[in-house]
């Protein structure tokens, strides 16, 4: 499973990419939300200094032409490792399809189903994130959705990757990187938790006071 950072925030992705685990920052309109419209690219820009790693942007809603030029333009943030997150709609399956075919690596989102998935891989795209904490919040089982889907991958021996987001807690986490083949991308709030324990902590509590005795 490779490991993404969902947030950007220059300061906690600062301090993420420091700790080896994340394979890149995935970001969209909602957590660029503070960032002024005209700015965001250049935030952009700064997140990929920072994360050398691949960086997910997402384009906004807009008619075809204008996501498309919009996908082109992010794509130069990081050339060769950004990869542009288009929101699932039929229009959004469209333009998965003409930017493969211009090379542009397409991350369809806001997926829900094993069969939007199914959809994303069909149109040719690099990844297909679904939102595993909303399914749960809707009352239905989001880690299943995603071990569905990576089954059906699998049997169809499609290469999209699956990149389980909005993840709510350890738990699904834990259960996440159980099924082979989908990658998962945590909130900066969940990086605490996903790294320490009560029991490390007093371990590493006794060890100082070891290191401290003469
Ligand atoms: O990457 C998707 C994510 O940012 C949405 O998460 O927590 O708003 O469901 P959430």
């Amino acid at each position: 499973m490779a490991l993404f950072l969902d947030s950007a925030d220059l300061d906690a992705i600062r301090s993420g990419m420091q700790l080896g685990i994340y394979s890149g920052v995935t970001t969209n309109p909602g957590l660029l939300r503070d960032i002024p419209r005209e700015d965001r690219l250049d935030h952009l820009g700064a997140i990929a200094k920072i994360c050398r790693k691949s960086i997910y942007a997402q384009v906004e809603l807009q008619a075809i032409a204008k996501m498309e030029r919009e996908a082109l333009t992010l794509v130069e943030v990081a050339p060769g490792r950004t990869i542009i997150k288009v929101p699932m709609s039929p229009e959004g399956l469209q333009l998965c399809q003409k930017l493969r075919s211009k090379n542009v690596p397409v991350c369809m989102t806001a997926l829900f189903s094993p069969s939007q998935v199914f959809a994303a891989a069909a149109a040719g795209a690099y990844a297909a994130a679904v939102y595993v904490g909303r399914l749960f919040r809707k009352g239905e089982d989001g880690t299943g959705v995603v071990r569905k889907a990576a089954e059906i991958l699998r049997a169809q021996e499609m290469q999209t990757r699956i990149i389980a987001a909005s993840i709510p807690d350890i738990e699904a986490l834990n259960t996440l990187m159980t099924i082979p083949g989908v990658d998962a991308t945590i909130p900066a709030s969940l990086q605490e938790p996903f790294l320490q324990h009560a029991g490390t902590q007093e371990a590493i509590d006794e060890f100082k006071k070891l290191s401290s005795k003469k």
